[in-house]
C-alpha cells in the first residue's frame, strides 16, 4: 500500500535570479537569468514525497493572484490531492525571492496566503489528518497551527515529522509531541534543544552528512557527493523522502540513507522541485553509487 502523507505547509512561487555574485549594499549588478518556479517548503516536501510514490494530500492556502492557479496546477500535475488547498481572497500567494550566485543562495520569503493556514482552517480538515500515516510540517505557516496540529496528532497516534525551517521559537509541548524533528545545524542551535529530545532528532549537516542518535549516541550517516547546480530545496527533498521511507516502516538509518540519496539528486538541477527523483531514478542512483564504492 502507498504510504499516506499529509503536508500542512506553505506554497510559494520562487522568483529565481542568477548572477555571478550578489550585490553589495547599495550596489547594482547585472544578472544572468530569471525564472519563476513553484516552491515553498510545504509544497516542495509534498512533491518530493509524491514523486517517490506516496499518496500525498496538501493542506495550505494560495492567494487570489495569477500565481495561485499555476501553483495549484503544479501540485495536481504531481498527483497531489489539493481539495484542501484554499484560495484566499485579498491575499497574495506566498513568494520567495531567491538570488543564486557563485558564492551563495539568498532567500527572502513573503508568506502572503501562507499566513492564512490557521488553526481554525485546520479544524475543518481533521479527517484528513486522521487518515494519514504521517503528517509533515515546516515553519512557513503560523506556529499556532503547528502547535494545534502537533497536539491533535499526538492525542490520535499520528506520527508528525517537523522540519523547523525557517527557525522560530517552539514550545516545549511541540518539541515533546513530534515524532521526528529535522533541523539543520543552525536551526538546531537556535532551538536550544536538550538531551531529552535526542531520540527524535535528525540534524542535516550539509556535506558532512546527517546526524541522529542511537541509544543516545550520535551517529553520522554520510551523504553523496554530486555536481551541485542549485541547493534550494535539498532539505525539502530530504524531508519528503525521509517521511516516505519511515512511513513504509524503514529503520531510521535506512530512511536517512534513502533521503540523503534523494537530496543529492535534487541539487543537480536548477529549482527546488526540478531535480527531485522518482523511485526508479533514486534506485538507479543508489545502485550506481554502491557500484563505485
Ligand atoms: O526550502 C526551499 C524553499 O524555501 C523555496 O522553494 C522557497 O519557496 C522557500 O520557501
Ligand atoms: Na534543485
Amino acid at each position: 500500500r502507498k504510504p499516506k502523507i499529509t503536508v500542512v505547509g506553505s506554497i510559494n512561487m520562487d522568483i529565481v535570479v542568477e548572477a555571478d555574485r550578489s550585490p553589495e549594499q547599495g550596489e547594482t549588478v547585472m544578472g544572468k537569468d530569471f525564472q519563476m518556479i513553484p516552491g515553498g517548503k510545504g509544497a516542495n516536501q509534498a512533491v518530493a514525497a509524491a514523486r517517490l510514490g506516496a499518496e500525498v494530500t496538501m493542506i495550505g492556502c494560495v492567494g487570489d493572484d495569477p500565481f495561485a492557479d499555476v501553483l495549484l496546477k503544479n501540485l495536481q500535475s504531481e498527483g497531489i490531492h489539493t481539495e484542501n488547498v484554499e484560495p484566499v481572497t485579498g491575499s497574495s500567494s506566498g513568494m520567495a525571492s531567491i538570488t543564486l550566485s557563485e558564492q551563495d543562495n539568498r532567500i527572502i520569503v513573503v508568506p502572503g496566503a501562507n499566513s492564512e493556514v490557521t488553526k481554525e482552517r485546520l479544524s475543518g480538515c481533521l479527517d484528513v489528518l486522521d487518515r494519514s500515516d504521517m503528517v509533515i510540517m515546516q515553519l512557513e505557516i503560523p506556529v499556532k497551527t503547528i502547535e494545534y496540529v502537533t497536539g491533535y496528532c499526538k492525542s490520535n497516534g499520528i506520527p508528525v515529522l517537523l522540519n523547523p525551517a525557517p527557525v522560530q521559537p517552539l514550545t516545549k509541548e511541540v518539541l515533546e509531541q513530534v515524532s521526528y524533528l529535522t533541523p539543520n545545524e543552525t536551526e538546531e542551535r537556535d532551538l536550544s534543544l536538550n538531551m531529552e529530545h535526542t531520540d527524535r532528532l535528525i540534524v542535516t549537516q550539509g556535506k558532512k552528512g546527517v546526524l541522529y542518535y542511537h541509544n543516545e549516541r550520535p551517529v553520522i550517516v554520510p551523504g553523496y557527493s554530486v555536481d551541485v547546480v542549485d541547493t534550494t530545496g535539498a532539505g525539502d527533498t530530504f524531508n519528503g523522502a525521509l517521511a516516505v521511507h519511515l512511513a513504509q516502516g524503514a529503520s531510521l538509518e535506512e530512511a536517512i540513507r534513502f533521503a540523503n540519496a534523494a537530496s543529492a539528486l535534487s541539487v543537480t538541477k536548477l529549482g527546488a522541485q526540478t531535480g527531485m527523483p522518482t523511485m526508479a531514478e533514486l534506485r538507479k542512483f543508489i545502485q550506481e553509487q554502491e557500484g563505485q564504492s
